[in-house]
């Protein structure tokens, strides 16, 4: 029987709430597909600053190391929001893990289901236009890790800086990431970038024009980001592939996952060259909602399929997975986000959710 190790990072907020939720499924695939998934759970963020003094506890880190993927839930929230930048959550965790293991590629797909149209804030014939989005967003460079950063000066004259930096290098290997996936869908490859404006645009393009001259098959477009966010309203099943750098496919992700309905919908792989991966919601820790066992779990118990694919070549359970997860949104088992407001008191809490899916996986042939 094959066995695999994850190490489980569940951290703040709803992450420990969703995750449960993964972990049922995941107890799920083991019966079903007869394998063995050995989870360890290590502490992460918020969570793991105030237990172990420090975002990433270096048992955290060798953990990690050790397992062949990581299951990563959500960081950060109110308590930690006043830590100094580098001792925060966000960058003292989340980004030392994407840079650590070198995690550049970072898929997120966004898709309305045929039938599941009504969860989408979108008018209804956009809706229905065939909306199927992979957004492969640049995560180990650009503006979140140029230097300089920094402060300087004294009263009004204070500045702060940021260095929005690529490398020739950086822009290829995510392009050929975007363009790989686009050989495996529709074949288009849509690069967004503000070329009007920024240098560092200028060589995003010039580098995805090169790459595409390798893939005769894929088309390849650009597009402005500020247009981006309006096409996506528009006319969102003109998108294949987004290729992103890491800023705007921060941006352009979230507006994907909301056009399907929720930001509790969207998982997301972040893989290097060598094909180890973490996976993540692509959504946060939600403090609004944390507590209240109302989450969605989708995006989490997702994110869990895309390890079984992506790091342990299960693709049976991960496509099994994905089919619970449309057969439990048709059966109307919803948290209460994806509902309008005067069906809320009906709303499915996150372990009903979770339950539900778990009972459509074991229903399967
Ligand atoms: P967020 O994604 O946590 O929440 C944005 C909105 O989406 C909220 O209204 C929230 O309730 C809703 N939402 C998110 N996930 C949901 C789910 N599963 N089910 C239902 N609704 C859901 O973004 P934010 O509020 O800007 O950030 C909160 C904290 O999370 C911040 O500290 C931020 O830095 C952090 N964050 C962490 C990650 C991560 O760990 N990967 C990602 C994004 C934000
Ligand atoms: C995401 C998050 C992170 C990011 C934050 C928490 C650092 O918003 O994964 O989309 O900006 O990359
Ligand atoms: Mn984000």
């Amino acid at each position: 029987m094959s066995q695999y190790s994850i190490a489980v990072l569940a951290g703040d907020g709803i992450g420990p709430e969703v995750m449960r939720e993964a972990n049922k499924v995941l107890d799920a695939v083991e019966k079903k597909f007869n394998v063995t998934l050995n989870r360890t759970a290590y502490p992460v963020g918020g969570y793991a600053i105030d237990t172990e003094g420090e975002a990433l506890p270096s048992k955290t880190l060798l953990g990690c190391e050790q397992a062949d993927a990581i299951l990563f839930g959500s960081i950060g929230g109110p308590k930690w929001d006043t830590l100094p930048l580098e001792q925060r959550p966000e960058r003292a965790a989340l980004l030392t893990l994407r840079s650590h293991f070198d995690l550049f590629s970072n898929l997120r797909p966004a898709r309305i289901y045929p039938g599941l149209e009504s969860l989408s804030p979108l008018r209804e014939d956009i809706a229905k236009s065939g909306v199927d989005v992979l957004v492969v967003r640049e995560l180990t460079s650009g503006i979140y890790f140029g230097q300089p950063k920094g402060r300087e000066g004294e009263g009004e004259e204070e500045f702060a800086y940021d260095t929005m930096r690529y490398s020739k290098r950086e822009i290829r290997r995510i392009a050929i990431a975007a363009f790989e996936a686009a050989q495996k869908r529709r074949g288009k490859v849509t690069s967004v970038d503000k070329a009007n404006v920024l240098v560092t645009s200028r060589l995003w393009r010039e580098i995805a024009e090169e790459v595409s001259k390798d893939y005769p098959d894929v088309e390849l477009d650009h597009i402005y980001i500020d247009n981006a966010t309006m096409q996506i309203m528009k006319n969102p099943a003109q998108f294949d592939v987004m290729l992103c750098s890491n800023l705007f496919g921060d941006i352009v992700s979230d507006e994907c996952a909301m056009m399907t309905g929720s930001m509790g919908l969207l998982p997301s792989a972040s893989m290097n060259e060598e094909g180890f991966g973490l996976y993540e919601p692509a959504g946060g820790s939600a403090p609004d909602i944390a507590g209240q066992g109302i989450a969605n779990p989708i995006a989490q118990i997702l994110s869990a399929a895309m390890m079984l694919r992506f790091s342990m070549n299960l693709g049976d359970a991960a496509d099994a997975i994905e089919k619970a997860v449309v057969a439990t949104l048709e059966a109307g088992v919803l948290t209460g986000e994806l509902l309008p407001s005067d069906k809320r008191s009906q709303a499915a809490s996150t372990s009903q959710v979770g339950d539900e899916i778990v009972k459509q996986l074991m229903a399967q042939e």
